[in-house]
């Protein structure tokens, strides 16, 4: 049984973002579990649409036959999709001529599975080692075109499958309902593992995603829904942290472990004599996201404001890279083309806490990835090299598109801009967001800032753990409508 009820939605009317809170309660035995993004109601994975783009919370109340699981979440427009993972399996069916087991489920509908793709993944001990979670028989041993003599359904909770050489499968329904495929029809090519991300403008300080740094670090649900939000937004305002030395090492921790790079672990920002860094200046920090040099640029990044500038500067300037690129993208697509191909040189030479460095990287300053998607934004005006790696013809062409670029990172309709206050960590995703600084006076203690980085595997790894133990499953099987 599924119900939705929105009784947040009077809050905060004039916001974009509303809360939503939905209710689902299954009395069939089985996980409920909650998934992110778009899914057509399918009766057989008990599926419900809702308004929303991402899922930021999910908890079960109660553990038990009486599963009942409680929503929040917070998005713009988009959909969630709810699957209640407690359908048994009524029927089964060999399809020869497809090479497919066809699978119709008690509460309605069907899916196939592959009969190569079945035998590769059975799960008996000879196969796949449990203890690990990994298949274990030998890809030579794999027959192309095994097909079962015989399948049959199993107490409605699972089905065996016995295969043509008499190697017998048992597969559990919970099992293979959330691995069911799409159909190429409704196929769409998205990561599974991520969540939806939402650029944004300017309009996210009118409800800036947040955070309680006591909560993250004593509340397993507050740290996941701050790993959700980090995820969609790309940016989350954490506050109530002590204003003192080693915050940024205790939410590291508490999350996973520092990534370190050659400033060090975590890394202090206030004036320095000779700095290796022009962060250590007091002058103007530009838009920039941190280390582009690095092939495995570290992916988020906590700034704790210590101590504030108390006259006019220190402010913190914050810009959706995403949003920028899909406005590039939209607006001047030839422009987009050059700066997603066009390698860069980044660069950074010094020598800091762990000696000396001399980093080169050629990188596009839009990346993009297999599925086309924007994948990293290096942007930063110190650490892009005097080496320029491409034509002579082709240079002028790149800085009109790169200053294009920077007008939309930088229009006040897109970029934040606010002063942080002692206590308060900014946390963010240094593969998109770009962050700035403005200028202050020079003055070794007139402001102090740590910061550290902790990479996007460990942070998703957490989100991933977190969800687990909290009844929560945001792998998504994204489906065009059906
Ligand atoms: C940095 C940085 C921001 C600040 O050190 O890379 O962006 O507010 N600092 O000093
Ligand atoms: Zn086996
Ligand atoms: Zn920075």
């Amino acid at each position: 049984m599924v119900s939705i009820s929105r009784p947040e939605t009077t809050a905060r009317p004039r916001t974009r973002h509303k809360m939503y809170a939905l209710r689902v309660a299954t009395r069939a035995a089985g996980r409920v579990a909650a998934t992110g993004t778009l899914q057509p109601t399918r009766a057989a994975v008990g599926l419900v649409r809702l308004p929303l783009r991402g899922v930021v919370t999910s908890i079960p109340k109660a553990r038990g036959r009486d599963q009942d699981l409680e929503i929040s979440a917070k998005g713009q427009g988009g959909e969630v999709r709810m699957q209640a993972a407690a359908a048994g399996i009524a029927d089964v069916t060999m399809k020869h001529d497809e090479s497919m087991l066809k699978l119709s489920w008690s509460t309605g509908g069907t899916d196939t599975y592959p009969y190569v793709w079945l035998r590769d993944n059975c799960q008996c001990p000879l196969c796949f080692h449990s203890g690990s979670r990994s298949r274990v028989h030998l890809i030579e041993d794999l027959d192309l075109n095994a097909r079962p003599r015989s399948a049959k359904v199993l107490g409605g909770q699972a089905v065996e499958v016995q295969w043509s050489d008499g190697h017998v499968s048992r597969y559990e329904a919970s099992w293979l309902l959330p691995r069911a495929f799409q159909s190429a029809e409704n196929y769409i090519r998205k990561p599974s593992y991520k969540l939806t991300p939402h650029p944004w403008g300017s309009e996210l300080m009118e409800d800036l995603p947040r955070a309680s740094f006591p909560e993250m670090m004593s509340d397993d649900a507050a740290l996941l829904k701050w790993s959700q939000q980090l995820e969609i937004f790309g940016f989350v305002m954490v506050s109530g942290a002590p204003a003192e030395p080693g915050q940024v090492r205790r939410l590291a921790e508490r999350i996973a472990f520092i990534k370190k790079t050659h400033y060090g672990e975590d890394f202090t920002v206030i004036v320095k004599d000779d700095p290796s860094n022009v962060a250590y200046l007091s002058g103007p920090l530009q838009l920039h996201a941190d280390l582009p040099y690095y092939q495995y640029k570290p992916g988020v990044q906590f700034i704790h404001c210590i101590k504030q500038y108390e006259g006019n500067g220190g402010d913190s300037q914050v810009t959706d890279g995403l949003h920028a690129a899909n406005l590039l993208r939209e607006n001047h697509p030839q422009k987009y083309r050059i700066l997603t191909s066009t390698p860069v040189d980044w660069f950074d030479e010094g020598s800091d806490e762990v000696g000396e460095f001399l980093k080169i990287l050629q990188l596009p300053m839009i990346c993009t990835d297999s599925y086309g998607d924007v994948c990293r934004i290096n942007f930063s005006q110190p650490q892009r090299d005097s080496f320029f790696d491409i034509p002579a013809e082709d240079v002028a062409a790149w800085y009109d598109a790169m200053k294009t670029f920077h007008r939309l990172l930088a229009d006040p309709k897109n970029c934040l801009h606010f002063k942080m206050t002692p206590g308060t960590i900014m946390t963010f995703d240094n593969l998109r967001i770009l962050h700035g600084r403005t200028a202050y006076l020079s003055g070794y203690s007139a402001r102090h800032i740590e910061g550290c980085y902790v990479d996007w595997d460990e942070v998703r790894s957490r989100r991933h753990v977190l969800e687990k133990k909290l009844g929560v499953n945001s792998r998504r099987l994204v489906r065009k409508e059906e």
